[in-house]
């Protein structure tokens, strides 16, 4: 008896096995709406028209679905595109599933909870598109059986713990995108020897530790982004070896030492952010040297030297240069005009001196000028302006130009006038003298003027009437004498008006009223706050 009863279990045993195993293998296109009936199961919606809901009927064939693709030969579900549809819930197990799932995109939802280790089992996923949701728990350690996996991206969620090495058995990834999750440790040795990794996104997160030194593993990468993170020691030598670079992203870390000398080999560099570190040393020759830039960003580092007073080629395609912020010195040089295509150039609060260069007017394209905080010109001679005559050729391109506390002496030159696209000008706190030149009644389009903390003088206000955009004026802390004009009363874009300790007549034009929108109204000691 309990022998024929053991058989009868062994019998029981054999037939699960064989039917589980069965089960594994004969999957069809009903394990497929078995499921996605699971997930609709588990999706709640904020969409009004519940489009999702009401497409996805028992009576419709899945494949007819919206956000379902099957293919030809299979009949099975290839493709499931449900990205931006306010769907909230978690993602079923069941999912899992869809052995033949090649592309899977649920981005921009409310989806929650954890990813279901079942999607070990998706063996021909080439494409994970998770961003924007809420998901979290620990960074699976399942990637690694994706074999097929080209693209991973997993961009703000909530996943925390450390990138799993596993993932370095994917060897056919290109995109592996991680920002916006609170990953933390270093970025495992062993995934930057994916060869066929392009494009590396890892910012925003509270990773640490050195950058690898297997960067130079990524033959292909394009663009690394890596900002918003922990990271210290060296940016790796390895970097210069690479060819294909177009985007590194380093800001906000904490790296530290020179500049690696072999950057200007990046020969297809197009922008290159290392703001906010602690960088160290000279800025080299050789990142003058990097043919393809058009954004470089070294901002808030510890630079010393003197800008290269020839540079090659220059940076033939530079169109934003950002080096305020460091301990940069001497004069700024010739040289940069030969950077014809900038559009910023932010210089301020570093310890510049002498004159602003005589060919800075052939930056034609100059739209935002910040030489603030520097020391460009200590000589009180208005033959020796502080601006070269030729600014005038920057014509209508500069909208803003920010050159306050430079130690600027003399009178502002007649062809300011020229700016005629200038909306903002700050000069505060400098040594400029003289009067304001009649050419400045061209300035049409001003909306912010500070001359504060200046020694102007001789100036009649008049032509503050004609700055019909103008919303602040500061011309405080001069020695402009007369009285306000009427026309004031006109300029009703004003909101701001400081004129205090000048030597101005006190009485007020009774027109200043008019201005509806001011806000503050400053004249000699008394404050008018409105
Ligand atoms: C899928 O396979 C199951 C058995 O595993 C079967 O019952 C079902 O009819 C099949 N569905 C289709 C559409 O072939
Ligand atoms: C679901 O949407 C698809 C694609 O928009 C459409 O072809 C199909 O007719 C819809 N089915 C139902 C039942 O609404
Ligand atoms: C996923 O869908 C979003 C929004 O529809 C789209 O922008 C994104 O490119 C898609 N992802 C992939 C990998 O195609
Ligand atoms: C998401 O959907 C909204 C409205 O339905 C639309 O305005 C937006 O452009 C979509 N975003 C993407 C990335 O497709
Ligand atoms: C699918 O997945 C579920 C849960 O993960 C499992 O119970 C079921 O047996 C699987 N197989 C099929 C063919 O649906
Ligand atoms: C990844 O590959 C290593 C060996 O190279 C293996 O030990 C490990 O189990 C693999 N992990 C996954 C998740 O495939
Ligand atoms: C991702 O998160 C960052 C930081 O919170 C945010 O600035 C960015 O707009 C988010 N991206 C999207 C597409 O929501
Ligand atoms: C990384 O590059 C080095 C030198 O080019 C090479 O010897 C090594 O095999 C590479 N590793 C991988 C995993 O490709
Ligand atoms: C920057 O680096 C210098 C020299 O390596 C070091 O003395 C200093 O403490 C660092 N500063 C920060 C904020 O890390
Ligand atoms: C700049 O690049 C040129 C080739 O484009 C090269 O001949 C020259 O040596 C480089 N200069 C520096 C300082 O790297
Ligand atoms: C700025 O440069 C001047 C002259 O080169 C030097 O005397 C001064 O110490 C420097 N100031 C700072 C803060 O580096
Ligand atoms: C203000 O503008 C009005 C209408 O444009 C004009 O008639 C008047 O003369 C102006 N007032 C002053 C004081 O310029």
């Amino acid at each position: 008896m309990e022998k024929i009863f053991y058989h009868f279990l062994q019998g029981l045993f054999l037939l699960y096995f064989v039917s589980a195993s069965l089960a594994m293998t004969t999957t069809n296109i009903t394990t497929d709406q078995d499921a996605l009936h699971a997930l609709r199961a588990h999706i709640t919606t904020q969409d009004p028209h519940q489009i999702l809901l009401k497409n996805w009927s028992v009576s419709s064939p899945v494949c007819q679905w919206v956000g379902v693709t099957c293919g030809s030969r299979h009949h099975r579900v290839t493709a499931l595109d449900l990205s931006n549809m306010s769907l909230s819930g978690i993602i079923p197990p069941r999912l899992g599933n869809m052995s033949f799932l090649v592309s899977l995109n649920m981005s921009r939802n409310n989806f929650h909870g954890e990813l279901p280790h079942e999607f070990a089992r998706l063996r021909r996923l080439r494409v994970l598109d998770l961003d924007v949701n809420n998901l979290g728990g620990e960074f699976p350690d399942w990637f690694g059986s994706l074999h097929q996996l080209r693209l991973l991206s997993l961009n703000n969620n909530s996943f925390t713990g450390f990138i799993s090495t596993s993932l370095a058995n994917v060897s056919t990834l290109e995109t592996l995108s991680l920002s916006f999750n609170y990953l933390q440790g270093n970025i495992p040795t062993e995934i930057f020897k994916i060869s066929s990794l392009e494009l590396i996104f890892l910012q925003g997160n509270k990773l640490n530790g050195q950058i690898p030194s297997s960067i130079y593993n990524c033959s292909q990468l394009q663009v690394l982004r890596l900002s918003l993170n922990h990271f210290t020691g060296f940016i790796p030598r390895g970097i210069g070896t690479l060819k294909a670079p177009e985007r590194l992203y380093l800001t906000y870390n904490k790296l530290q030492g020179a500049l690696p000398q072999e950057i200007n080999k990046l020969c297809n560099l197009e922008e290159l952010y290392l703001a906010l570190n602690n960088i160290t040393g000279f800025i080299r020759m050789q990142v003058f040297n990097l043919s393809q830039i058009r954004i470089l960003s070294l901002t808030g580092n510890q630079l010393s030297g003197n800008l290269p007073s020839r540079m090659d080629k220059g940076l033939p395609n530079v169109e934003e240069l950002y080096l305020n912020s460091n301990n940069l010195g001497g004069p700024i040089p010739d040289s940069i005009s030969n950077c014809s295509k900038l559009k910023m150039l932010e210089l301020s609060a570093n310890n510049f001196t002498g004159p602003i260069p005589h060919y800075f007017g052939d930056l034609r394209h100059l739209e935002f000028l910040d030489l603030s905080h520097n020391n460009l010109m200590m000589d009180d001679n208005p033959l020796n302006g502080f601006l070269p005559n030729s600014i005038g050729n920057l014509s209508t391109s500069l909208e803003k130009m920010y050159a306050y506390k430079c130690n600027i002496g003399g009178s502002i030159p007649d062809e300011i006038g020229n700016l005629s696209g200038l909306t903002i000008l700050s000069l505060y706190s400098n040594k400029l003298s003289g009067m304001l030149p009649i050419t400045m009644k061209n300035l049409e389009k001003l909306q912010g003027i500070d001359l504060r903390d200046n020694k102007l003088s001789k100036t009649s206000l008049d032509y503050l009437c004609v700055w019909q955009n103008l919303a602040v004026i500061y011309l405080g802390e001069n020695q402009i004498s007369g009285s306000i004009p009427e026309c004031i009363g006109n300029v009703t874009s004003l909101r701001y008006l400081y004129l205090g300790s000048n030597l101005l007549n006190s009485s007020l034009p009774t027109t200043i009223w008019n201005l509806k929108d001011l806000l503050v109204l400053m004249l000699e000691n008394w404050l008018y706050s409105l």
